[in-house]
């Protein structure tokens, strides 16, 4: 696992606008994967703004969403689709049918399930997967208990993630008791995965997940299985971890190593 330690939230964000941007440069018909919450919001405007002043398009790009909220329509001012329709897709050139997030009011939800994982495989499969980390160590909707070989299902939130989540509602009642999420097997599938993470409410779980054991109850510990994830954190979220004096000097080194 790649750990990039960095001064502050800002400086995440930037880092994993290049991250993504580099990926589409590489390959303009990238297939990524993308998350909500608070903490992608300024990877977003970041990217946004590398759109505005670099030679990139992702007019060729299709985008696989983590997740979205059971019962909520697409347009419901809460939903994860609004939320990638204003925090990303309407400032650059997809056009909106390359882009899916799950249909959280779909008739057939375990339907919906299939189609989503049958959509990603007939696309390629997702080529950088984004992660942010909830505080029980949660990726994407999978709870921890969630089956380490999980694919795309309908999962029960805990009280802890509609907590923090009760933030963009009007009030917790609001905050949906269950998603439809991409499962651990789908997301560890994917080809290089970015894990962002800011703030000491997330040093706990980002510790646990490093450094801790591999297991069902911290589903982030999953990603130890991984062959190609980086994990950028601000030092906030960095604090926890033992071995972060070691993770430092190894980004150091790569820098060294980059420049022979
Ligand atoms: P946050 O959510 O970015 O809003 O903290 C992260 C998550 O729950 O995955």
């Amino acid at each position: 696992m790649r750990i990039v330690i960095q001064p502050d939230a800002a400086a995440v964000a930037t880092f994993a606008a290049m991250e993504i941007a580099n990926q589409v440069k590489s390959k303009p018909s990238s297939c990524l994967g993308l998350a909500t919450g608070g903490t992608p919001v300024g990877a977003y405007r970041e990217l946004i703004r590398l759109y505005k002043s670099i030679p990139i398009s992702f007019a060729n790009v299709n985008t696989f969403n983590l997740d979205e909220y059971v019962g909520l329509a697409a347009e419901h001012p809460c939903s994860y689709r609004r939320f990638m329709n204003e925090n990303l897709f309407q400032h650059i050139d997809i056009p909106l049918e390359q882009t899916f997030v799950p249909i959280g009011d779909a008739g057939s939800l375990h339907g919906e399930c299939l189609a989503y994982e049958e959509r990603i495989r007939s696309l390629g499969g997702i080529d950088l997967q984004l992660l942010g980390i909830g505080s029980d160590g949660h990726i994407a909707f999978n709870e921890p208990g969630s089956s380490l070989a999980s694919r795309t299902r309908v999962k029960t939130l805990t009280q802890l993630t509609r907590t923090d989540n009760a933030r963009f509602f009007d009030s917790i009642e609001q905050v949906p008791k269950s998603a439809i999420t991409m499962g651990i097997g789908t997301i560890l599938e994917s080809r290089s995965i970015l894990l962002i993470a800011c703030g000491a409410g997330k040093a706990d779980a980002i510790a646990a997940a490093v450094e801790g054991p591999l297991s069902a109850a911290l589903p982030a510990s999953s990603l130890q299985l991984h062959p190609c994830v980086t994990l950028v954190v601000d030092q906030a979220a960095a604090a926890g971890m033992k071995r972060a004096d070691y993770y430092r000097m190894s980004e150091a080194e790569r820098a060294r190593l980059e420049q022979l």
